[in-house]
């Protein structure tokens, strides 16, 4: 059991909050839509609502508090480095999901993990990069709005797109009622990703992903 599971790649999830999106990876992996290992769920916050679902889930869980990292973001994500190697999410075995992490990784972390990060971001990018997507897609007046799982690079939600999902966006919607349509649409896609991920179903050219069937 203890071979197959080190042949299995690890997952890392990092999380600052609620944890929805990560809880959806995990619903998926467990139901073996996924073949992944869940190794570990870092936050950044100790009160991340996510932990306590996590931990139900069976996942061990670790909190780096970014209070405690102000302005040393390279510190920081060496940190993080070194949970993740604790659990074997390496560079060359591992896939870190950001799921809700809402600080920007340091360009040695993404080096160090090339093309083995991915982000959910709530609106489809290149529009309404960075904070309150849903907030600046009410404030623009778009008719449709949805979500993107892609790579991280050095940019702001500027990496290699993997899969999009629109939604509708009414007269009558809010920040809120758009917010929850599309995270609806977040919880279908990101567990996909991972799985076209862990099924090595995915190429990059560029910046260009082709997903084979
Ligand atoms: C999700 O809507 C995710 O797309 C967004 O934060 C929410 C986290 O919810 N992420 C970003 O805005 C990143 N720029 P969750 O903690 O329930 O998954």
């Amino acid at each position: 059991m203890r071979n197959k599971i080190q042949l299995l790649l690890q997952l890392g999830i990092l999380i600052s909050g609620r944890g929805s999106n990560m809880e959806s990876i995990l619903s998926a992996i467990k139901k073996r839509k996924i073949p992944i290992n869940p190794a570990v769920v870092i936050s950044d916050k100790p009160n991340a609502k996510g932990l306590a679902i996590a931990k139900k889930l069976g996942v061990q869980t670790e909190i780096i508090d970014s209070a405690n990292y102000k302005g040393k973001r390279q510190q920081y994500d060496k940190e993080i480095i070194s949970i993740l190697r604790k659990y074997k999410v390496t560079p060359t075995n591992g896939l870190v999901c950001l799921a809700g992490f809402m600080r920007i990784v340091s360009p040695h972390f993404i080096k160090k993990y090339k093309n083995k990060i991915l982000n959910i971001h709530p609106a489809i990018l290149p529009a309404f990069p960075g904070l309150n997507a849903q907030k600046q897609a009410i404030r623009f007046g778009v008719k449709f709005s949805g979500c993107t799982v892609h790579f991280v690079d050095e940019g702001v939600d500027t990496g290699p797109i993997i899969l999009q999902e629109i939604v509708k966006v009414s007269n009558r919607d809010t920040e809120k009622t758009l917010s929850k349509k599309i995270l609806s649409k977040e919880h279908q896609i990101y567990p996909k990703a991972v799985e076209l991920f862990a099924r090595k179903k995915i190429l990059i050219k560029g910046r260009k992903v082709k997903i084979q069937d």
